[in-house]
């Protein structure tokens, strides 16, 4: 009888895990001594590669010196710096951040802050149709209604939601989110930014969601951004919101956050949302905070990869992916099993005319094919896509596409 019970196992048909001993750079090592490319950087958390030297260094100093302390009325060096570093790097006018642990967390808090802040006269949440934010129950609300929530709708509360502008869809996701500004008093608008990750890499008008920001704003409706995946680099900018001309007034991060190293989430605010709190009113306090909050090891890992992630050779690399996805899509694009081909910055997307859906069984065929071939790629339903840490080489980043390629041809000689 198995002990663990694993994420997303369906638990009569579970194969066996792969035993992972030891990784390097965009490498797995198996127990047997298999390499295997880390082609979605471990479920789009790993920036720099796996046992990063310096992360590991920075981890293991921190840990010697302040392994943690309660983060309510005590602060840190390592919370401080991370959050100056931070606030430099973000968009314009984000100006303080709440730390808590992992993206599902920092989606909670975000949500928490904009409903507290604009007080009971203002009901409802608007969020794009198969959204995904999160496993926690309000995670959960503002994500699509989709297999992953279906055991708990009715444990879920309401949310508006609106079409994602993506290509073709642009004026109707503007005119439905216009309609329903104009009929009910929204506090926040929650969204993947440019491209949503758990709904197949689905990309979206950085324009026509600029305006729709900017028409939430005129209605004073908070703007949430969900850069749990976005952040650090995978769009091809900093930060996904860094491509759009209106401005969040809420960020939250994870995954990236720490390089993959450690759980943690953050949600940035600006300071008009941030002073909505300060009051004499103990009812005015923002009572949310967990336990390993503001965690000095997570910072100090956060902090590294951060210095990474901003030197020449790290961005130059993170450009130098692009370039080569976009190679790639160019000779592949007319492949007839193709129904779409998408990509932003580091993400690479390829969507297989096939019955859609998590649950289709071309997921696990193409799953086990790349990972026969020594990559890892865990497709999204009929989407296979990639996004790797930007320390990829180049004879690696060959192998993913040469193996996406080769998947996509095994469907025609077995379909
Ligand atoms: C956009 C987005 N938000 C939130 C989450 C939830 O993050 P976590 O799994 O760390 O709770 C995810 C996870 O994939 C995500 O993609």
């Amino acid at each position: 009888m198995q002990q663990i019970w694993r994420p997303y196992t369906q638990m009569k048909t579970a194969e066996p895990p792969a035993w992972i001993d030891r990784a390097e750079g965009a490498l797995l090592y198996s127990k047997e001594g298999h390499a295997i490319i880390d082609g979605i950087s471990s479920w789009w958390v790993n920036l720099h590669g796996h046992a990063h030297p310096r992360i590991a260094a920075a981890i293991a100093e921190q840990a010697s010196q302040l392994e943690h302390v309660i983060f309510a009325g005590f602060t840190h060096a390592p919370a401080e710096r991370l959050t100056a570093k931070l606030i430099a790097q973000l968009p314009e006018g984000q100006n303080h951040v709440f730390f808590s642990d992992n993206g599902s967390t920092a989606v909670e808090v975000a949500l928490k802050m904009a409903i507290q802040s604009q007080g009971p006269g203002r009901q409802g949440i608007l969020a794009f149709e198969h959204a995904y934010h999160g496993d926690t129950f309000g995670a959960m609300s503002v994500s699509g209604a989709s297999l992953f929530t279906a055991p708990f709708s009715s444990y879920l509360f309401d949310v508006q939601r609106i079409p994602a502008p993506t290509p073709g869809r642009e004026a109707e996701a503007l005119d439905c989110l216009n309609k329903h500004l104009k009929q009910g008093s929204y506090s926040a608008f929650i969204f993947e930014p440019l491209i949503q990750g758990t709904a197949g890499m689905v990309v979206h008008c950085a324009q026509t969601l600029s305006r729709m920001m900017d028409l939430c704003h005129q209605y004073q409706v908070i703007t949430i951004a969900d850069e749990v995946m976005t952040g650090f680099g995978r769009t091809g900018t900093l930060f996904a919101s860094d491509q759009l001309s209106c401005k969040p007034r809420i960020m939250c991060f994870s995954k990236g956050l720490t390089g993959g190293f450690l759980p943690m989430g953050a949600t940035s605010c600006d300071s008009s949302l941030f002073e909505s709190f300060l009051s004499d009113d103990p009812k005015k306090t923002f009572f949310h905070g967990h336990s390993y909050t503001g965690n000095p090891i997570g910072c100090a890992a956060a902090l590294e990869s951060l210095r990474i992630l901003l030197s020449n050779e790290c961005q130059h690399q993170i450009t130098w992916i692009s370039q080569q996805h976009a190679a790639f899509a160019d000779r592949i694009k007319a492949h007839p099993h193709l129904a779409d081909l998408r990509r932003l910055g580091t993400i690479l997307a390829l969507e297989i005319r096939a019955d859609s859906g998590y649950l289709s069984t071309l997921r696990h065929d193409l799953y086990t094919f790349c990972l026969n071939r020594g990559v890892l790629l865990r497709p999204l339903g009929n989407v296979l896509y990639t996004i790797p840490p930007y320390c990829i080489t180049s004879e690696q980043l060959q192998q993913i596409h040469e193996t996406m390629e080769a998947a996509l041809s095994t469907l025609g000689t077995t379909r």
